[in-house]
């Protein structure tokens, strides 16, 4: 560590949902919601994607020769069990082609049992707002583990939970395009309870494989450092988003606002590593009006660099949350970091600030044991299209041409080297936050 290097072993990839980028998923709730016109920008639906079901193995080839020594990629749910307890074996065979192109590549898979997208069966049984799709979900999950176990040893089980239920359940924004408060907190439940349920059943027949979930985590700061109200409502942000669930795996059982959603109780400890999704922070400020989003207006610092999406660049709170995670203690892989910028104008700098911050938290102490930068292609970004450009390789929907972007090749010397770029000095800390500049794009 002290030349400067990463720990040796550490894991340099890119990640991908299934969603995103295989194109021709036409039998999952966001396949249907995307063909109601103003649901996703510009009217762009999912395909054709990155066409990377059917070119994958070029793909990889591309990332292999870009150094990346590992990939996280998802499963898609619905091409493998189309229809309740019909497990599909051409597209179970199809996976274990990925994986094995993978390992023939000799990078290290790590696979995502859930990344947003529900069966269109699960979606009309109720989708995660019914107890059942716990159940559901953990018998998919145990099912795909059985099959492709020996291939992988690293699964996330759910992607973002918290995403899911503020995302389809409070803002509405995505399927199935609900506001109610008391469904979300019943859908972070059934979520919790889906990985309770998948984890004791993968780990009583795999005790040996390495389960945990991706935690979208945002730092959350008062936008009036010295105001108490502003203070108060941060806490409370943190405490709701980046802390109920972590907490609530601790101890195996649900924590306060969950408990106000029922009952449910599970392994204590059942992540054997903490995947973290950080991609930047919010102000907070106190305001009355703001009632349905807990009193919290959320804002930008004034003159804050910014991605495409608005925002903020904050590689300090990468490091703020690798150490804050210190509590787990459990080994972290950043499973998603990354920037929508279409110009790659930011990106080299993000990309530096970002690795540098998690150089340092290392070096204190975090344990922190791979990287996979959110994304290796432009791809699907959900209800954003594909105006939203996070690829460190630039992929045209229309032609499919992949076009490595300057940042590709700064990740490349990062990935081959296992260390920063001599020649680039560690960026400064961001400066602290100043005064709000106005609304932020929300996801
Ligand atoms: C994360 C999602 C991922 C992508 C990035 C930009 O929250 O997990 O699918 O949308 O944001």
């Amino acid at each position: 560590m002290n030349d400067g290097r990463f720990p040796e072993r550490f894991l340099w990839g890119t990640a991908t949902a299934a969603h995103q980028v295989e194109g021709g998923n036409h039998a999952n709730d966001w396949w249907a919601w995307e063909q109601v016109p103003g649901h996703i920008k510009n009217g762009d639906t999912s395909d054709p994607a990155c066409e990377h079901f059917e070119r994958f193995l070029a793909d990889f080839d591309l990332l292999r020769s870009l150094h990346q020594t590992a990939h996280r990629f998802s499963v898609e749910w619905s091409r493998i069990e189309p229809a309740p307890g019909e497990f599909s074996s051409t597209a179970l065979a199809h996976y274990r082609e990925v994986l094995q192109a993978l390992r023939d590549r000799g990078m290290e898979p790590l696979v995502t049992l859930h990344h947003f997208t529900n069966p269109t069966w699960i979606a009309q049984a109720g989708g995660w707002d019914a107890p059942e799709t716990s159940e559901f979900f953990a018998r998919f999950a145990a099912r795909v583990v059985d099959e492709l176990g020996t291939l992988a040893r690293f699964w996330i089980t759910i992607n973002e939970p918290t995403v899911i239920a503020y995302q389809g359940y409070l803002r509405g924004d995505w399927p199935p395009g609900r506001r109610n408060l008391g469904a979300a907190t019943r859908v972070l439940v059934n979520l919790l309870r889906g990985h309770w349920l998948a984890y004791e059943r993968i780990k009583s027949r795999h005790a040996d494989l390495q389960i945990g979930l991706a935690h979208h985590l945002r730092v959350f700061d008062p936008a009036r450092l010295f105001m108490p109200q502003d203070r108060a409502v941060a806490a409370v942000f943190n405490r709701v988003f980046n802390e109920t669930m972590l907490k609530s795996l601790r101890l195996g059982r649900l924590v306060f606002p969950l408990t106000r959603a029922g009952r449910a109780s599970g392994p204590r400890q059942s992540q054997d590593f903490i995947g973290l999704n950080y991609y930047t922070r919010e102000l907070v400020k106190f305001n009355r009006r703001y009632r349905a989003e807990l009193f919290g207006e959320r804002m930008l610092p004034a003159g804050a660099p910014r991605s495409d999406l608005n925002w903020e660049l904050y590689p300090e709170g990468l490091y703020r949350t690798l150490r804050s995670l210190g509590r787990e203690q459990l080994p972290i892989y950043v499973t998603e970091n990354g920037i929508a910028d279409g110009r790659d104008a930011w990106r080299p700098e993000y990309l530096l600030a970002h690795v540098s911050a998690m150089f340092r938290a290392i070096q204190a102490g975090s344990p922190v044991r791979g990287y996979f930068h959110w994304t290796c292609f432009d791809n699907f970004e959900w209800a954003e299209g594909y105006s939203a450009k996070f690829g460190l390789i630039a992929c045209d929907p229309v032609t499919q041409e992949r076009r490595p972007r300057p940042s590709a090749r700064l990740y490349a010397q990062i990935c081959r080297l296992n260390a920063l770029p001599a020649s680039v000095e560690l960026l400064p800390a961001a400066p602290q936050p100043v005064e709000p500049a106005g609304p932020v794009d929300q996801k």
